[in-house]
């Protein structure tokens, strides 16, 4: 070391202040400000990937001996060290430096430290470039199939729960305005469809990201006589990466498990808030177990649902990682720059928050109540049935839709004034109107009968949802 360098470091040291550094000190001879020391390490977040970050060492440690790049012994020293520090970290013996940057930095050091120059030899044909996406690409894929998973017991607890409610009646909204009777069980069929395509958009992510980055290097590809085939498959790869530039500096896969991330908290928002509002007083469709609400400090009566609005109100979290990492990548030119450091927290953050909500929502569904009555008594307000008396006039009359639509649009008016519903109208009152309707009319008017005779494909008639969950098991679970 210089002579100069070597008084930097003395007084650093007096100072307390790290030295050059020894991963890419060579030519640098002052030391990082203190401001740099705190906006340079990711070693805080990034530790989070050590298991992919030794597994890739290990197998480009294995890789280097089979090339004959470093040598057998060389290469099994070097796998054994790794061993020993992956045991270092799981037992949390592991001193992680802030200096040394990052994880890649850490372990290399540590190795070194147990190994001897011999751990020098680990990087060779490698960049923490192609590293740090490799890893980075792992750890994406092991959390695609944990949250998979996740959802397929979402779908579970949904489909169950459609199972023993095929034949109970709700209202079915549209502007939050009662609309036409359907079943409770179709209703819950209705997300799992909607977590059927959150599986398949992270699977799609998945199966785009499986190329392997490294051995890219840094951005050019090495000289080296690697063997990228067979680290790729060692690692789960499908394939070794095609072009070492966006190698480098891909970050399209995070991007797309944010994109899903994000729509997937949004559908689990949008259940949140149905189970907010029917929890409500004024709905009063389902209970919630004490396992998922608290009570209020101050008004005894409460119990509020707030697994649900923590997870309405999380979706802001996902949805910001995604927004985060879209600006943070805008007009990087290729290769690699130091803004991608920047994408780990936020996706972090968005995988962890979006698996609590998962996990919430199906203890949520698996403890719901519907308040059976009180989902039909409101199938019943709202002139629910409007529509099947417009069909029924279509059917049995043979009236063109458009004046079926128009007559029952009058007769609606009619139990408005009267403030009573379609089924109590007078048949008298019903023929003043349109002189053919018949008794059989009053059939119809029946939330029980509208159900029941929903029979279209995808439609909501509780023999439709029996036959919906058996497929739906099928499909997905
Ligand atoms: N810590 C860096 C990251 O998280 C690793 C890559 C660093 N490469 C570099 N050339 N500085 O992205």
């Amino acid at each position: 070391m210089e002579k100069k360098t070597k008084d930097i470091d003395r007084k650093n040291k007096e100072k307390g202040k790290s030295q050059v550094s020894s991963v890419w000190g060579g030519r640098f001879t002052g030391v990082p400000s203190d401001i740099m020391e705190k906006i340079n390490p990711s070693i805080d977040f990034d530790k989070r990937f050590f298991v992919q970050d030794i597994e890739g060492s290990r197998v480009h440690a294995e890789m280097l001996g089979k090339q004959k790049i470093i040598s057998a012994k060389e290469s099994e020293e070097i796998i054994e060290g790794l061993n020993q520090i992956e045991k270092e970290i799981h037992e949390g013996n592991f001193q992680f430096k802030r200096d040394l940057e990052d994880i890649h930095m850490n372990v290399e050091a540590r190795l070194t430290t147990l190994i001897g120059e011999t751990g020098g030899r680990l990087h060779t044909a490698r960049s923490r470039n192609d590293q740090v996406a490799t890893d980075f690409k792992m750890w994406v894929r092991d959390k695609i199939d944990g949250l998979i998973e996740a959802l397929s017991l979402l779908q579970k607890a949904l489909i169950n729960k459609a199972d023993e409610n095929s034949d109970v009646i709700m209202p079915g909204f549209t502007h939050l305005q009662v609309a036409q009777p359907v079943t409770f069980g179709h209703h819950l069929l209705a997300y799992v469809e909607m977590f059927g395509r959150d599986r398949g958009r992270f699977a799609d992510c998945r199966r785009r990201l499986n190329e392997c980055p490294l051995g890219s290097a840094a951005l050019a590809g090495t000289s080296f006589e690697i063997d990228r085939d067979f680290t790729a498959y060692k690692l789960g790869f499908d394939r070794p990466t095609a072009n070492s530039l966006d190698a480098v500096s891909d970050r399209d896969f995070a991007l797309e498990f944010l994109s899903a991330a994000s729509i997937c908290i949004i559908h689990l928002s949008r259940f949140s808030e149905e189970i907010i509002n029917w929890n409500s007083a004024q709905f009063d469709f389902v209970s919630l177990s004490d396992a998922f609400t608290t009570g209020s400090s101050i008004m005894p009566q409460k119990r509020n649902p707030d697994a649900a609005e923590l997870v309405r109100g999380k979706t802001g979290r996902v949805v910001g990682a995604l927004n985060s990492l879209l600006v943070m990548m805008k007009g990087l030119p290729l290769a690699f720059f130091k803004d991608m450091q920047e994408d780990k927290e936020p996706l972090f953050d968005a995988s962890d928050t979006l698996e609590v909500c998962i996990y919430a929502c199906i203890g949520i569904v698996e403890d719901m109540k519907p308040n059976v009555e009180n989902m039909l008594a409101a199938s019943d307000q709202g002139f629910s049935t409007a529509t099947d008396l417009a069909d029924w006039l279509v059917r049995v009359l043979g009236l063109p839709f458009r004046r079926a639509h128009h007559i029952t649009g009058e007769i609606v008016k009619l139990a408005e004034q009267k403030k009573c519903r379609l089924v109590d109208l007078k048949i008298e009152d019903l023929q003043n109107i349109e002189s053919s309707i018949n008794e059989d009319v009053f059939e119809v008017l029946d939330p029980v009968k509208s159900i029941s005779s929903r029979i279209s494909f995808g439609g909501t008639a509780p023999v439709n949802v029996a036959k919906a969950v058996a497929k739906a098991r099928k499909r997905f679970l």
